[in-house]
C-alpha cells in the first residue's frame, strides 16, 4: 500500500522559530524508516515541536500516518499551537487589528506600539500578540528572562505580515489531526509504541561555551538534559519506536568531543551540512555539521 502523497505542503510554520529544520527535510526524508511509507507506522511524535517545520511536512505528506502528539516545554508556543487548533477566526480577527494599527505608524511610532504590546503580553499571555511580537521583534526570536517575561527588542521590517490568514488556517485544519501537550519531552513516553516514529530536534547543545543560543524557555536545556534525552532514546528504542534525532555536532569545534558517540553508542550517526543562522559571531554562521542520530 502506497501511502504517500504528492500533494504540495501548503500549511507552513507560522512562527518563526529558532533552529527551523526546513532546510534539512531533504535529509530528514531521505532517512524516514520503511514502515512510514508502507503505513506500518501510524503514529508521529514530536517532543521538542518548536516551529514545527518537520511536523508540517510529514502530516501533508503521509496519509498512513492517523496520529500526531507535539510537545514542547514552552507554554506561550503551545497556547499558541491550540488557539489555531480551536479557534482560528478570532485570532484571525485580532491579528488583523494589530497589523491595521502598525503598518501605517511611523518608525518611532511602531517602536512605542511594540513596546506596549510586548509588556501587554507579558501580562497577559495573548497568543494574537505573541504572533505579532515573534513578526515584528529583532530576528523573530523568542526569549525570556528568568522571571519569564518576555524580552526580545524590536526589530526593523518595511511591511511584515503579521496576519497571514491564508496559511492560519491551512494549519488549523492539519492541527486537527493533532494533539498539542505543554511539558517535558519524557511527556510523550506512554503514546510511544512499536508503530511510533519519532522526530527529536531538541536545542542545540551548545558549541561553545559561549556560542550558545538555547533559552527558549527559562528553563534550559543543559548538558545534564542532553544526557536524560540519551538515555530517554535508549528506553524508547526497547519499545522497538522508530526515532531520528538532530543536534549540533560538536565535532565542529572539538574533534575530541565525542559526546554523541559515547552516548548514543548503539545508535546510526550521520553527518551532514547545515547553515546556521542564529549565532552573534560570523564564525557561527557558515556552512557546519549538523548529526541526524537513527535508530533503524
Ligand atoms: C530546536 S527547537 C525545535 C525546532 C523545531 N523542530 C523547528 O523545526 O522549528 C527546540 C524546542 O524545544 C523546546 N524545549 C526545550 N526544553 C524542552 C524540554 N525539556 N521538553 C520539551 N521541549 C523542550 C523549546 O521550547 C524549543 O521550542
Amino acid at each position: 500500500m502506497s501511502v504517500v502523497t504528492e500533494k504540495k505542503c501548503i500549511a507552513r510554520p507560522f512562527l518563526k522559530w529558532a533552529g527551523g529544520k526546513s532546510q534539512l527535510l531533504p535529509e530528514i526524508e531521505s532517512r524516514l524508516p520503511q514502515g512510514i511509507k508502507t503505513g506500518e507506522i501510524d503514529t508521529y511524535i514530536e517532543p521538542f515541536v518548536g516551529g514545527g517545520a518537520v511536523f508540517f511536512y510529514m502530516a501533508q505528506r503521509y496519509e498512513g500516518i492517523k496520529s500526531f502528539y507535539l510537545f514542547d516545554v514552552n507554554n506561550d508556543l503551545v497556547n499558541c499551537y491550540n488557539a489555531i487548533k480551536n479557534d482560528v477566526e478570532s485570532l484571525i480577527d485580532e491579528l488583523r487589528e494589530l497589523e491595521g494599527k502598525f503598518h501605517p505608524l511611523t518608525k518611532p511610532k511602531r517602536k512605542d506600539f511594540y513596546y506596549r504590546i510586548r509588556d501587554e503580553f507579558n501580562s497577559d499571555r495573548c497568543t494574537a500578540k505573541l504572533i505579532f511580537l515573534n513578526k515584528t521583534c529583532y530576528n523573530g526570536l523568542y526569549r525570556v528572562n528568568k522571571k519569564d517575561g518576555f524580552n526580545v527588542p524590536s526589530g526593523d521590517y518595511k511591511k511584515p505580515k503579521i496576519c497571514d490568514a491564508e496559511n492560519l488556517e491551512n494549519v488549523s485544519q492539519i492541527l486537527q489531526k493533532a494533539e498539542i501537550i505543554c511539558g517535558d519531552f519524557e511527556k510523550s513516553d506512554k503514546y510511544i509504541d512499536d508503530k511510533t516514529f519519532v522526530y527529536f530536534d531538541p536545542p542545540y547543545r551548545p558549541l561553545s561555551a559561549t556560542a550558545s543560543f538555547t533559552s527558549y524557555s527559562k528553563d534550559d536545556f543543559n548538558e545534564a538534559a542532553q544526557i536524560r534525552l540519551a538515555r530517554f532514546c535508549r528506553h524508547i528504542n526497547t519499545k522497538n519506536a522508530k526515532f531520528l534525532l538532530s543536534n549540533s555536532d560538536p565535532k565542529n569545534e572539538d574533534p575530541n568531543d565525542h559526546f554523541f558517540e559515547d552516548h548514543y553508542k548503539s545508535f546510526v550517526i550521520d553527518r551532514v551540512k547545515a547553515s546556521r543562522v542564529i549565532n552573534c559571531k560570523a564564525s557561527g554562521r557558515g556552512q557546519i555539521n549538523e548529526l541526524l542520530i537513527i535508530n533503524y
